[in-house]
């Protein structure tokens, strides 16, 4: 029978475990087992990226959202929210400020807002392109049709972030209304990695009902789908939504988890997420010390941050953007880390047009 430790070898001799390994590793790891994933981890990082961490400026530019996610802050049912959308040029203007700042890739990032259809977001997408043709644009929109996606890859689109959430259609269920789908939202994956996207999957550590073998169908699904980049962060609780009263996810497991994607899919794009910084002063240093490579400071006006909470007490929100791209470098300089601003595209990809940009 394996050990805690020789399932962490495994894992990074092989980049894969079966169910019953991950299971064992998750529930029985020790401090040890945890402090060796980590250094494993930010080992095998480092041989690929360097001192590197890279900076993705997100414009988070509409919080109305048709959906009702039970989670989420931003769902349909919180009528309390003040909802606001920012127009087209101001989206602009918030990717200027970030390209004078240094960023290369802008993350647009949104409620699944039916004003946004593709004649609104097509053409967004296109001026981006045009206007920084040196850029990276990451879309995060949610669950769209195959052609919409289409559409917004041949408008320049690099990649796209939609999280699974969680790989088991039982617990998919319990943490949606019934009127979205497990089904549908693989379906997404599926089309945009057709398309030729790079693709962000992943999901909470500790969300409501989740257990370890919910954990093992995660890891599974991500070894067999093999995501460009893993969007992985601590459940938070939001307290005008069903799961106000629920136990946020802890920074050890997500820690934990984060190494283990690393050890998993080496050559990830792995963000130390901003909701690991709200659960743990320096929690996204952490992240990096466990592995990440990726920090994704927010560029959206601050007249508008604090109406983007899918969670409680999330940080960050009163800074102006320049003052988050200092701190950034401080807090990664401080851990032995240089920020990075350029594309920083998967291995295997290229801007739009590169021949190579389908390469995996
Ligand atoms: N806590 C942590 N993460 C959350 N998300 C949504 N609500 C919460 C929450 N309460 C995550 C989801 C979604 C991403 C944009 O944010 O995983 O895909």
């Amino acid at each position: 029978m394996d050990t805690t430790r020789d399932l962490l070898v495994r894992l990074e001799a092989e980049h894969e475990l079966s169910r019953e390994e991950w299971i064992n590793l998750i529930d029985n790891r020790t401090n040890e087992d945890e402090s060796y994933a980590a250094a494993r981890a930010r080992d095998v990082a480092r041989g690929i990226f360097g001192d590197a961490v890279y900076l993705r400026g997100i414009v988070e530019f509409t919080n109305i959202c048709k959906n009702d996610c039970l989670y989420c802050g931003l769902r349909r049912s919180n009528a309390g929210q003040h909802r606001y959308r920012l127009s087209p040029e101001r989206i602009l203007d918030c990717c200027e400020s970030g390209y004078e700042l240094g960023f290369r890739t802008f993350v647009l990032q949104g409620g699944e807002d039916a004003w946004f259809a593709d004649e609104h977001m097509v053409p967004i997408v296109a001026s981006i392109r045009e206007r920084f043709p040196d850029c990276a644009v990451t879309l995060s929109l949610g669950e769209r049709s195959h052609e919409s996606y289409q559409a917004l890859f041949d408008a320049g689109a690099d990649r796209y972030l939609l999280r699974h959430e969680t790989a088991s259609a039982d617990h998919y269920a319990r943490l949606h209304p019934a009127d979205m789908s497990f089904e549908n939202r693989m379906r997404c994956l599926v089309d945009l990695r057709e398309i030729g996207y790079q693709v962000g999957a992943g999901m909470m550590v500790g969300s409501p009902f989740q257990t370890t073998a919910d954990l093992a169908a995660d890891m599974l699904f991500m070894a067999e789908f093999r995501p460009q980049m893993v969007g992985m962060g601590p459940f938070i609780p939001h307290h005008a939504t069903p799961f106000a009263d629920r136990q946020p996810g802890t920074l050890a497991d997500t820690l934990f988890l984060l190494s283990c994607v690393r050890l998993m899919l080496p050559n990830v794009l792995l963000p130390a997420t901003t909701a690991l910084g709200t659960i743990a002063p320096g929690g996204r240093e952490r992240g990096v010390l466990a592995g990440a490579n990726v920090i994704m400071p927010t560029l959206t006006p601050t007249e508008n941050r604090s109406d983007y909470l899918l969670y409680d007490n999330k940080i960050c929100i009163t800074d102006r953007a320049e003052t988050c791209i200092g701190c950034m470098s401080r807090c990664m300089a401080s851990i032995g880390y240089r920020v990075v601003v350029g594309r920083g595209d998967a291995p295997g990809f290229g801007p739009h047009g590169d021949v190579s940009r389908k390469g995996n």
